[in-house]
């Protein structure tokens, strides 16, 4: 089968795409899948990448990204799923008609439903979620409304837009008031890997997290910090009447950093520990897992996601669904499957397998 790796892309989480198609480059069944890896720059040029897992890999202090190569890439439009590489003279090479689509982006572009849209219009098979699902998965507003109405317990918030902050701060700051007191964390509604988000302790650094979080979007959710453990399962889930399939449970232990941002998820190990299995009673896991398949349906998912959780005093709390996780070999996703009986070349054939059902 004629796979096309898409990664890279116009999103803050772009080098973190790169590292997810490294691990996919490195341990996919090359007898097989004919993997086509396809790179798109931060512009959102599709451009021939090279299938180099070495190249793309994370590492310390050095996050790659893709640079522009002068190549062009694009589907056909007539229906053939066929991709191409366009020369400077306009010259198209077949690189063959593509069974399936990998297409391991993060974050606005090839989370958020627009590049799901885009292969719907191809009419070529992808992994993962579909447009609808993916949009509201992206968006931390959309998706907490559909996990509350689905009776999945999630993170207070209030949302605040750019024109609201522009036109009418107090206010704003009145619907801030009414969660209750500090700290905060303000985030972008529709990014990830925590970029642009703040935990805020006093008032005073308010305005500095929103103007922060306002560069990757222009509306936001501010969060009472939950008093709580990280806790999360990764779900799998082909098209039809399959109920999801969830992993075992991870914690994630930050120490020695304010809280679990982009340098201690990519570029200070050190600082943090995945336990898995996650050390929680067996009530607890299925109840998570319980959580997370309904939460799974709510946002109408389908073929995998992580749903991230804090375990308070209280019970469980839903913090967000990933409808495409990281999953580098040492990331959260492949791990939890890893622990749950899905080596990762075999969690990136099952991928491929839901892809086509
Ligand atoms: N947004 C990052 C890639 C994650 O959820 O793992
Ligand atoms: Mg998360």
């Amino acid at each position: 089968l004629n796979i096309a790796l898409l990664f890279g892309g116009p999103s803050s989480e772009h080098e973190i795409s790169c590292a997810t198609a490294a691990g996919v480059m490195g341990a996919i069944d090359r007898q097989k899948y004919n993997l086509i890896p396809v790179a798109i720059t931060k512009s959102g040029d599709w451009q021939i990448g090279e299938d180099d897992a070495a190249k793309w890999a994370l590492r310390k202090g050095n996050l790659v990204s893709v640079e522009p190569n002068g190549s062009k890439v694009s589907f056909a439009t007539d229906g053939s799923r066929e991709l191409f590489a366009i020369d400077h003279q306009g010259a198209r090479t077949s690189l063959g008609v593509i069974d399936v689509v990998f297409p391991v982006l993060h974050g606005p572009y090839g989370e958020d439903g627009t590049l799901q849209r885009e292969l719907e219009a191809v009419g070529v098979a992808y992994v993962g979620n579909g447009v609808l699902a993916s949009e509201r998965g992206m968006d931390k507003e959309l998706s907490k409304d559909a996990f509350v109405a689905a009776g999945v317990p999630a993170t207070p918030h209030v949302v605040i837009r750019l024109q609201d902050w522009m036109n009418d701060p107090e206010s704003a700051l009145e619907k801030v008031q009414l969660l209750g007191g500090l700290p905060l964390f303000v985030k972008p509604a529709r990014a990830g890997s925590s970029k642009g988000v703040s935990k805020v302790r006093s008032m005073n650094d308010f305005a500095a997290a929103v103007e922060t979080a306002f560069k990757e979007d222009d509306k936001l959710v501010v969060e009472r910090g939950i008093e709580g453990r990280e806790v999360e399962v990764a779900v799998l889930q082909g098209r039809g009447s399959d109920a999801p399939r969830v992993s075992v449970a991870g914690e994630i232990i930050v120490t020695g950093r304010d809280f679990y941002d982009f340098d201690a998820k990519y570029q200070d190990e050190d600082s943090v520990q995945l336990v898995i299995p996650a050390d929680i009673t067996a009530a607890e896991l299925q109840e998570m897992q319980s959580l997370a398949a309904r939460a799974f349906d709510a946002l109408g998912c389908e073929g995998l996601a992580r749903a991230d959780f804090f375990l308070t005093k209280n019970g469980f709390l839903i913090n967000e669904i990933n409808t495409m996780p990281g999953f580098t070999p040492l990331s959260m996703f492949p791990s939890l499957w890893q622990a749950s009986g899905i080596s990762y070349p075999d969690l990136i054939d099952e991928l491929i397998q839901l892809a086509l059902l």
